[in-house]
Formats: structure tokens, C-alpha cells, sequence
């Protein structure tokens, strides 16, 4: 099949033109080193997928109290700033493009990782046991106060630079996956009574703070967020959640921003609180450019394409499964099967 709309060039801004539309999903992949710097591998990595219209990376710690996974690398220290040089540089000597995925967990953050207990909106507990780390369960966490909700948007703007020292073209702000900006979006995770909870305003507040303070110190056109307004991952539905993803994309809309990216493990399960599919609730509200992701084929991603549902599509297995993923679906030869297995090793 013809993969017209695909391989068309996207601007994502007047300075970073993407040479398709295909989106290397983030994914973490916890090979990074004791200091929580990416390695070798992670820049043969991304090198070899940089065909991609855009790669984003895993999910990048802003700083030490946010781990929650082992190996996972962070964007605060010289030494792990010099490290993703390496990655962006090869990333583009290859013709390619690269965020910076910045991440916080919140409350699934661990002492085990951190030593020291979790912080988030409100002291609600997930339950269960840490998915790479089968033997440690959550842990109730410490309720921020404003100073800490202060600190860490600062930390997020300073990661933000950090990144842009690095060479990243943009970042992309992990807003998504019950991490700590979607525990401030959601009821069940944000009990707050404060400025940061309550009403949908308030509820979007730490969000757009983020956004603005990344957006301030490396602007508007490389400031990218990744959300699931449907609450699919480590987070329950509590009534109204949908309004304030209404009222952050009311804000958003007002604001110069890369792209808007809608998390998803299956993009065509539907949710009766958003109307439909997470990504058409979105294209509804947002104005700008958007990724749609989550269980994609070539056809259906060109399909989505053609009919305007989205701008960029993004893989995530599929690049696990096949760094040539780009060169297969341009060639229109067979993909691959991604396979759990494959996560043992990073190629
Ligand atoms: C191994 C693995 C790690 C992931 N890590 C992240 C992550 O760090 N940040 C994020 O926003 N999503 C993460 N995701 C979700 C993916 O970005 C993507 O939304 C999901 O895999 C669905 O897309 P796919 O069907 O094309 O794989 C991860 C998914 C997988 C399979």
C-alpha cells in the first residue's frame, strides 16, 4: 500500500521540520548506568532509529526523588547531561530528531530508589508491588506542600535547560501514565483543598506551571506534554476528570507548544467520560499538532493520517521489535512481532 501521508514532511515549528510523520514512542527501557547516565548501547540505540520523523527518549528522571524503576536515567547531573550528548549528537549526525522525555513518578516513586518516602498531591497510596521490582510494594507518600510543589516546577525548568545543554531539539513533559502530573489531573490521586486541588482550574494549575516554566526557559515551540486524560494506567475515574483536561486545553490552546502527545496502550478503546476515543476527545479540545499512539499498524496509522484524526503517529513495540521499523513500512516489508523478551536487552 501506498504510505503517502506517512512519509510526508511535518513542520513541527519553522525551525524543526520532521522528514515523516512517524514518532518513536518514549519508552523505558532501564539500562541506564549506576549514575543513572544513558550508555553506549542507549546511543547505538537511538542512532539506529533515528530515521523517525522524531524519537522521544524514555522517560528522564528531573531529578533523584523521582525514581521509581532501577536503571532508569536522569537529566540533572553533568555527568548524565554529557552522556545524552552523545546521544544527540549521533541522533543527529543520523538526519534525525530527539525530546527529551522529562518524567517525575510521584507516588510511585520508592525509597528503595530515593531513600527517602514518595512525595505527591495528596498522601493516597497505590497498591500493589513495583513493576520491575516485584518485592517492593508502593509506599504511602508525603502530601507536597507549596514550597516542594515550588521546588519541583523549578526542577523541571532546570532539567528542561539541562536538556537543551544535551543537544535535545525539544522536550516532551510526561503528563501522562499516573505519574505526578497526572496525579494533580485526577481526583482519585488529588485531594487538595489548596490552589492545586479542588476545581478543575486548580486541579490543572501544576500542569500549566510546568509547562510555562519549561516553556519560559526554552520555548514554546520545543515544550511538548504527553497526557492520558482517560486515567487507564495506576489511576481510577473519579467524576469530572474530563473537565479539567477541558480547561488544560482551553490554557494550552493559548499557549505556543510543540505538540500535544495522547498516551495509550490500545488508542481505539473508547471511555464514556471523554465522549470516545482518548485522541478524538483531545483533537476536540486541542488546536495544535498531536500524536496519537497505542497499538498502530502502518495501514491504520496512515488511515489516521488521511483522515486528519491526527498529525504524527507514534510506534513504541514496533520500534522495540524492529530498530529498521522506518525502512520496513517505507519498503512495505513485514514487521517483526514484539516480544516481552526483547526487553532483556537494549538493540
Ligand atoms: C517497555 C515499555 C516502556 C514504556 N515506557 C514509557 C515511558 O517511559 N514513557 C511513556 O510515556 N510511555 C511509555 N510506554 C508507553 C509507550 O510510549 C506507548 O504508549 C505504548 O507502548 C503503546 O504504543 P505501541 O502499541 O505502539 O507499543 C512504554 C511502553 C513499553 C512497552
Amino acid at each position: 500500500m501506498k504510505q503517502t501521508e506517512l512519509f510526508s514532511a511535518y513542520a513541527l515549528s519553522k525551525e524543526l521540520i520532521l522528514s515523516n510523520r512517524i514518532v518513536m514512542a518514549p519508552m523505558t527501557r532501564c539500562f541506564a548506568d549506576d549514575e543513572l547516565a544513558p550508555t553506549d548501547a542507549a546511543i547505538a540505540y537511538y542512532a539506529a532509529r533515528a530515521d523517525a520523523g522524531l524519537l522521544v527518549t524514555e522517560a528522564t528522571l528531573i531529578h533523584a526523588d523521582g525514581q521509581g524503576y532501577p536503571h532508569t536515567p536522569g537529566i540533572w547531573s553533568e555527568r548524565q547531561v554529557r552522556a545524552w550528548r552523545g546521544v544527540t549528537d549521533a541522533v543527529h549526525d543520523a538526519g534525525g530528531r530527539i525530546f527529551c522525555q522529562l518524567w517525575h513518578t510521584g507516588r510511585m516513586a520508592h525509597s528503595h530508589y530515593t531513600g527517602q518516602q514518595p512525595v505527591a498531591p495528596s498522601a493516597v497510596a497505590l497498591q500493589g508491588s513495583l513493576p520491575r521490582a516485584r518485592d517492593l510494594v508502593y509506599e504511602t507518600p508525603r502530601e507536597l506542600g507549596l514550597e516542594d510543589i515550588h521546588r519541583l516546577v523549578e526542577r523541571y525548568r532546570q532539567a528542561a535547560q539541562n536538556a537543551m545543554l544535551a543537544g535535545f531539539d525539544g522536550v516532551e513533559i510526561h503528563g501522562a501514565n499516573g505519574y505526578l502530573i497526572d496525579q494533580f489531573l485526577h481526583g482519585e490521586t488529588n485531594r487538595r483543598v489548596d490552589e492545586y486541588g479542588g476545581s478543575a482550574e486548580n486541579r490543572r494549575r501544576f500542569a500549566l506551571e510546568v509547562v510555562d516554566a519549561v516553556a519560559n526557559a526554552i520555548g514554546g515551540e520545543r515544550t511538548a506534554i504527553r497526557l492520558s486524560p482517560q486515567a487507564y494506567v495506576n489511576l481510577a475515574y473519579t467524576e469530572g476528570d474530563e473537565e479539567v483536561f477541558e480547561m488544560l486545553f482551553e490554557a494550552l490552546n493559548q499557549r505556543r507548544m510543540a505538540y500535544v502527545h495522547v498516551a495509550a496502550f490500545d488508542a481505539d478503546l473508547s471511555y464514556d467520560y471523554l465522549g470516545g476515543r482518548p485522541v478524538d476527545f483531545v483533537r476536540q479540545h486541542y488546536e495544535g499538532t498531536l500524536i496519537g499512539c497505542g497499538g498502530f499498524t502502518p495501514e491504520k496509522a496512515e488511515d489516521e493520517l488521511e483522515n486528519g484524526r491526527m498529525d504524527l503517529v507514534a510506534f513504541g513495540r514496533s520500534f522495540i521489535a524492529n530498530a529498521d521499523l522506518v525502512s520496513r513500512i517505507r519498503d512495505g516489508r513485514e514487521l517483526a512481532v514484539y516480544d516481552e523478551a526483547m526487553l532483556g536487552s537494549l538493540t
